[in-house]
């Protein structure tokens, strides 16, 4: 039995993986995985992020796939007909609550990143980097981020371009730039590491830090922010693959899917930091230097390559790329609940969502200026503590609660039809997600609460 969703359905299998891929490869792994590696040592925090990948972050996309394929609804409505196709409380639906709150959360400081990105595309291509020392790039970064007017500029930009494709539903937006984009991305990606390798004379150096394995500095709460990176790497716990799920056609296998994205995302992932360590040794700059670290480096080593004004500019324009197909997916199970509660328009749930989202943006827009010395939790301004909350906490949960959901509570009918294509893989799934997703999980958080930071 094959339904449809009213949203629209991907045109193939390669589509869905596209789309998912673009939802996955984004900010996270080129600007986020770089600098939290670094401030977390590097090598055995890389080791724990990629044991949570396939032990965790790939049983739970197969879940939220699941979830989303059987339903055909936005995750909020998909875990409530999922729970009445199972019979079991309807209260289940909280997850979807939850994971949506976490998007506007997630989405609100993410696109001030990508604000960043953007202005960067400009200042690449304007020449400024030319030759440049890091002390003026690192000038560079902190003038800019200082300057609220040009940081709420951007990060308004960038939101209303992610509203305006996502209004238009989300294959017609989408398929094109992940179809065309993301490998050139790749393609860019390939050919910086190789520059890396072969000129900045650092590259052992930087492969080093980033694989060896030093246990040493290994804290309960590194090891916290290392499953956080692998949630929000691979977008998972607050239901964006669940919503892009319902969009699956039915004839693919699952477990193969989730796969081969999470090894795309992964490899992206690992190139950046391969292409930012080395860079970083090279330029004597500090591995832990925080989020501002793509934007120090990168700028650096395009200033010193032959072409490198124009290949900075492209590289930063797809990066940006990257980081709109992301978004696009932080709103989608918002808006695709709106359409089905309020049978509005996708244009009217858009700009609903965008302008919330604004909104609550405006923290972060601040917090690298006027209030840069505001705290909210430790030393975290707004925008750290809007990225430490939902990636550490919320995003785990909600994984949590679909492992469990998925390998406890879902009925074995609805399981069978959707992973009739995974044969032997299918035990190996429900095992990952019933014990060792849910238990690594709450191991993770209990230690890191009694050690403290
Ligand atoms: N995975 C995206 C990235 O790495 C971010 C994201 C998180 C997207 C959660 C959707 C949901 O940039």
């Amino acid at each position: 039995m094959t339904t449809n969703s009213i949203h629209g359905m991907w045109s193939s299998r390669l589509m869905f993986i596209l789309a998912a891929s673009g939802s996955a490869v984004g900010l996270g792994n080129i600007w986020r995985f770089p600098y939290v590696a670094g401030e977390n040592g590097g090598g055995a925090f890389v080791m724990v992020y990629l044991v949570c990948i396939f032990l965790i972050g790939i049983p739970i996309m197969v879940s939220e796939i699941i979830i989303g394929r059987s339903a055909r609804k936005s995750p909020i409505n998909a875990m409530a007909a999922a729970a009445s196709k199972s019979a079991v409380s309807m209260k289940w639906q909280l997850v979807g609550w939850m994971g949506v709150v976490a998007g506007f959360m997630i989405l609100s400081f993410y696109a001030v990143i990508a604000g960043w990105v953007l202005s960067y595309v400009f200042q690449l291509g304007s020449g400024v980097f030319t030759d440049s020392s890091s002390e003026l790039a690192e000038g560079i970064f902190s003038n800019f981020v200082g300057n609220v007017w040009e940081v709420l500029a951007w990060f308004t930009i960038f939101l209303v371009s992610t509203i305006l494709i996502t209004a238009r539903g989300v294959s017609s937006g989408l398929e094109v730039a992940v179809k065309y984009l993301m490998p050139i991305l790749f393609c860019l990606l390939i050919a910086l590491v190789i520059y890396s390798a072969t000129t900045s004379g650092h590259f052992m150096e930087g492969a080093n830090f980033l694989f060896s394995l030093n246990f040493e500095k290994l804290t309960w709460n590194s090891i916290l922010v290392a499953m956080g990176q692998a949630f929000f790497t691979l977008s998972l716990g607050m239901g964006a693959i669940m919503a892009y799920g319902a969009y699956m056609p039915k004839d693919a296998s699952v477990i193969g899917t989730a796969t081969t994205i999470a090894l795309m995302d992964t490899g992206v992932a690992l190139m950046s930091g391969l292409v930012i360590f080395p860079l970083v040794f090279a330029n004597g700059l500090e591995s832990a230097a925080g989020p501002g670290l793509m934007f120090i480096t990168l700028p650096l080593a395009f200033g010193q390559m032959a072409g490198g004004q124009l290949f900075g500019c492209i590289f930063f324009v797809l990066v940006a790329f990257a980081a709109i197909t992301s978004a696009i997916s932080l709103i989608e199970p918002a808006i695709a609940w709106i359409v089905e509660k309020q049978k509005t328009s996708r244009h009217t749930a858009a700009l609903t969502v965008g302008g919330c989202v604004w909104l609550l943006g405006l923290g972060s827009v601040f917090s690298t200026n006027i209030w840069s010395d505001v705290f909210i939790f430790d030393d975290m301004t707004f925008l750290d503590s809007m990225d430490y909350f939902t990636n550490n906490i919320i995003l785990p949960l909600g994984g949590i609660f679909i492992a469990v959901f998925a390998g406890w509570v879902l009925s074995n009918k609805i399981l069978d039809n959707e992973l009739m294509h995974d044969g032997r893989y299918y035990p190996i799934w429900k095992f990952l997600c019933r014990f060792i997703a849910p238990v690594g999980v709450s191991v993770v958080f209990i230690m890191a609460l009694l050690q403290g930071k």
